[in-house]
Formats: C-alpha cells, sequence, structure tokens
C-alpha cells in the first residue's frame, strides 16, 4: 500500500480515500484497515475522479480543509471520496438540479457534515450567492454547455490562482464528431476564458469518451 497526495492509499489499480465515517458505505464500496485506520476503496467506473488518477494525474490539488464547488454532485459518490480527503475542516457546496439525485444526495450529507447540498441549477450562479470563494471548481454536468458553466461558475467563485477539475463529455456535447476533437474544441475555449491548462486525461478504459481536464485560473 503506497500513499499518493498524502491522503490516498494505492496499491496496484486500487486506490483508497480514508473514511471520514467508519463503518459508513455510501454505495456499496469496500472497506478496508490500515494501521488501525478504515480506508474506503474508491470505484474508477463509477468516479472520474479516480479515474483520472488512476491514469496518471499528477497535480492534485484537493487537500485537507480546502473548500470546494461541486456541479452536478448527483448521489454524492465522488463527492463523498472528495470529503473524505477534505476532513472536516473543508467544505463542499454541492449543486444539484434533479430532485432524485437530491433525495440520494441527502442521505449521504446526513453522515457528513462537510457537504453542504444546494438544489439549484448550475447555468445560474444567481440562484447560489451565498457561495464563498473557493479553492477548487468540480464540474461533472453532462450538459452540451458543460465548458460554459464551468467557465462562468470560476469567474464568480473561483479565487485567484484556484483551480478547476472538468470532466468532459464527449457525447453529451457532440456526437459526430470524435471524441479527440470536442476535447480540443472544450480545452480552447478554457484557454480563451485564460485558464492555464495542467493536465489532460483521457478516461478509458474506466469511462468511455470521457476527458478530465484540470486547469489553473
Ligand atoms: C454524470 S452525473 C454526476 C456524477 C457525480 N459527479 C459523481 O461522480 O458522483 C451529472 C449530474 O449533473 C446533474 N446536472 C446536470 N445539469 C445540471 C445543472 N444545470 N445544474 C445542476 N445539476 C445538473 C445531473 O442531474 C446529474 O446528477
Amino acid at each position: 500500500m503506497k500513499k499518493i497526495f498524502d491522503t490516498i492509499l494505492r496499491k496496484g489499480n486500487n486506490i483508497y480515500t480514508q473514511n471520514l465515517t467508519p463503518h459508513i458505505r455510501v454505495y456499496g464500496e469496500k472497506l478496508i484497515d490500515v494501521h488501525g485506520f478504515q480506508y474506503r476503496k474508491w470505484d474508477p467506473t463509477r468516479s472520474k475522479l479516480a479515474a483520472a488518477i488512476l491514469n496518471g494525474l499528477k497535480i492534485f490539488p484537493i487537500k485537507s480543509g480546502s473548500v470546494i464547488l461541486y456541479l452536478g454532485i448527483s448521489a454524492g459518490t465522488t463527492a463523498s471520496h472528495v470529503s473524505d480527503i477534505i476532513g472536516k475542516s473543508g467544505l463542499i457546496y454541492g449543486i444539484e438540479f434533479a430532485e432524485r439525485m437530491m433525495r440520494e444526495l441527502i442521505k449521504v450529507v446526513k453522515e457528513r457534515k462537510n457537504i453542504m447540498p444546494i438544489m439549484a441549477d448550475a447555468r445560474k450562479p444567481e440562484e447560489y450567492p451565498y457561495v464563498e470563494q473557493v479553492d477548487l471548481v468540480y464540474v461533472d454536468v453532462s450538459q452540451p454547455d458543460e465548458t460554459e458553466i464551468a467557465i462562468r461558475n470560476c469567474k464568480e467563485f473561483l479565487k485567484p490562482g484556484g483551480y478547476l477539475m472538468l470532466a468532459i463529455k464527449s457525447q453529451s456535447i457532440d456526437v459526430v464528431k470524435s471524441p479527440k476533437d470536442v476535447y480540443k474544441q472544450e480545452i480552447k475555449k478554457l484557454k480563451k476564458a485564460g485558464f492555464k491548462i495542467e493536465s489532460e486525461i483521457e478516461l478509458s478504459p474506466y469511462q468511455k469518451d470521457h476527458c478530465f481536464v484540470l486547469a489553473k485560473m
């Protein structure tokens, strides 16, 4: 078992985060004990961030105490691992507009006090003006305008020098163009908006036709 990015453990192609809520699972994941601490297995087929780590993400700006705006938090699968990493001193503002997902998320946040669920449309940051300036904006909305949504929210809420993590789903943006051309087109938009691209990582075999982008503002 090797420690990566201070807080994540890796053994072969398996990664784990230290469970903030011992003995409680979020999505049926395996729990293991290592040197007296409990860890949760992080499934790369269920989480694009886990897939990006396994496919070679080198910079990992999520740390203990980080404040994060998460667009498309859904039922909280990935967010629960981010919640493990940021710990009790960090906070995730989780934006979700689907009622069914929000109901599932509520079960997770009952146990995890560092996630604040917000039922809102990520296209309308004016619906959540009380969100503070954050260290990182995480975007996984699977929408044709996901890059524009990311840029708008970063302009409103990201601290200078903060990071954007964007999961680009080519099938949501253009079903005719090749995924590579879609990634290129979306990354060009980020550069034009003033972002510096730190990493672009394709997520196969864990996620089909997805590219994970880490950018700095
Ligand atoms: C691919 S899923 C996210 C999965 C999640 N990030 C994870 O890894 O656990 C996309 C989510 O974004 C939500 N979504 C899409 N468009 C949205 C919008 N404009 N505002 C808020 N939520 C949105 C969907 O309802 C869905 O739950």
